[in-house]
């Protein structure tokens, strides 16, 4: 059963990302310019809070705020320690004036 995610667009202003949370699923979502990305919103190092992080508008990436790792927004890889496991990536598409996550 696969659920979904549903966040009025304009919750998000370019650059900013936020958490949302589906059933047990912490999703960090995050907009640069008219694109929306959604990946997991737990660090793969530790216990801490992607979205509380800054974006990289222009590599397209999180960084965690904890120890700093980078994640790609589009792969969820990090792309520096002293994370090395990469967080799930959540398709997203915008339906209207909504954004929408889908989890499996
Ligand atoms: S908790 Fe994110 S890099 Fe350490």
């Amino acid at each position: 059963v696969s659920a979904e995610l549903r966040i009025p667009a304009g919750e998000l202003t370019s650059g900013q990302a936020k958490r949302y949370q589906l059933g047990s699923v912490p999703v960090c979502v995050v907009r640069i310019g008219e694109d929306f990305y959604a990946i997991g919103d737990t660090c793969s190092h530790a216990n801490f809070s992607l979205s509380d992080g800054e974006v990289d508008s222009e590599e397209c990436s999180i960084e965690c705020w904890k120890h700093g790792s980078a994640f790609s927004l589009v792969d969820g890889k990090p792309r520096s320690l002293p994370a090395t496991k990469p967080v799930p990536v959540y398709p997203v598409r915008v339906d209207g004036t909504e954004v929408v996550v889908k989890l499996p």
